[in-house]
């Protein structure tokens, strides 16, 4: 039976309108981070999976924990509870989340330690994610979007590198210094995040976010080599596969280059962070492509009438156009719920 287009398409949820570039009579929206430590429910399950990494590869908690925001503040897409970094865990680089301290890699910072990684055989650590997709897309409703997603190579290669989150010196070092070294560590995490990606679709993502939380700080010249080239390498196969899958980019940080990132890589979907005037980025992708953002997190947190006031001037800002309600990076764990669900019962009013 064929379906009339316009009775599918409003068949599906808000969020993938959205995505498929539909300027929504209501706007979608979910947030970075949306599972964590600012809700009670999920320092409570944290603690009896005892640790992170723990809770990531446990799929019944992984999905409860994936779910418990959706069920309070009814948000249209859920993200999958996992982490970017297991993927070079699964390629073989011991990972720990020290508490209290965020996460510590062995460092690779040669082609020795690099070929001692192997990207060939990462399902064998990721089967649990994959599993934790599988269950919380049977249990949630038909209206709701599951997201997957992984870091961008360039972010996860930061962390390879250095072993630690911060200014990522040796990571922007050798990016100069050593360039053979280092185009070779980006192919490997493209193709295993190109393949970790495609899983994740058959494991039930609706759609998936590329993380590149710092894009900003790739060395100028190297932001298409770092940046756009391995994202459009992995939209390029995804697409391969499945024609139009709902992909978002997020190069956070990229300032002016945005318009550049949206050219080079073909995505029909962006992430902005807060420091970008969110009309701006509108200027610079042009009117079809869906734009993501941005609230800053510091104003979820104050809460009170910045928050009523800013929100309310993105979602004006982008009124009428096809866009998805977020924050320009993760919730902080001192937000207190009640902001989130004032958040949430704002977008929920508002008319686009
Ligand atoms: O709700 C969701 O958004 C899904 C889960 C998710 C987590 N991390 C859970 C997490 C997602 C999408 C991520 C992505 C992630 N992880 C990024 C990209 C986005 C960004 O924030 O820039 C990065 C850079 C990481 C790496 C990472 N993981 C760091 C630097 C840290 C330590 C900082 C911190 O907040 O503790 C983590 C830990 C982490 N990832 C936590 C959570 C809920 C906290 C762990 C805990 O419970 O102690």
């Amino acid at each position: 039976m064929t379906v009339p287009k316009t009775e599918k398409k409003t068949d599906q949820p808000l969020f993938l309108r959205a995505l498929a570039g539909e300027a929504t009579p209501q706007v979608p929206f979910w947030l970075m981070r949306q599972a964590g430590r600012y809700l009670p429910e999920y320092r409570a399950l944290r603690a009896e999976a005892g640790s992170f990494l723990d809770l990531c590869y446990n799929p019944p908690m992984a999905a409860e924990v994936t779910l418990q925001p959706i069920r309070r503040f009814d948000m249209d897409a859920a993200i999958v509870f996992s982490d970017i970094l297991v993927v070079p865990q699964a390629m073989g680089q011991p990972l720990r989340f020290a508490e209290g301290e965020g996460p510590r890699l062995d460092p690779v910072q040669d082609k020795d330690a690099l070929a001692r990684l192997s990207p060939d055989n990462i399902d064998a650590t990721l089967a649990p994610v994959y599993e934790t997709l599988s269950r919380v897309r049977g249990e949630l409703a038909a209206d709701k979007a599951l997201i997957g997603f992984a870091g961008a190579p360039w972010t996860v290669a930061c962390y390879m590198v250095d072993g630690r989150g911060g200014a990522f010196p040796q990571a922007r070092r050798l990016a100069v210094q050593e360039p053979e070294f280092f185009a070779q560590l980006i192919d490997r995490v493209t193709q295993a995040t190109t393949h970790y990606l495609l899983r994740q679709i058959d494991a039930g993502a609706d759609a998936l976010q590329l993380f590149d939380s710092w894009a900003g700080l790739v060395p100028a010249d190297l932001f298409h080599a770092y940046v756009t080239a391995p994202a459009k390498k992995i939209a390029d196969a995804i697409q391969a596969r499945h024609a139009d899958f709902p992909l978002i980019g997020f190069p956070r940080g990229a300032g002016e280059r945005l318009g550049d990132y949206v050219a080079a890589t073909g995505l029909r979907a962006i992430g902005v962070d807060q420091n970008t005037d969110i009309a701006r980025a509108r200027q610079a992708v042009g009117p079809s492509v869906t734009l993501q953002g941005n609230l800053s997190p510091e104003t979820l947190l104050a809460g009170g009438d910045a928050l009523v006031r800013e929100t309310t001037a993105i979602l004006d800002a982008m009124r009428g156009q096809p866009f998805v309600f977020n924050l320009g990076h993760g919730v902080i764990k001192e937000t207190p719920p009640e902001h989130v669900a004032q958040l949430a019962r704002i977008i929920k009013e508002y008319r686009a």
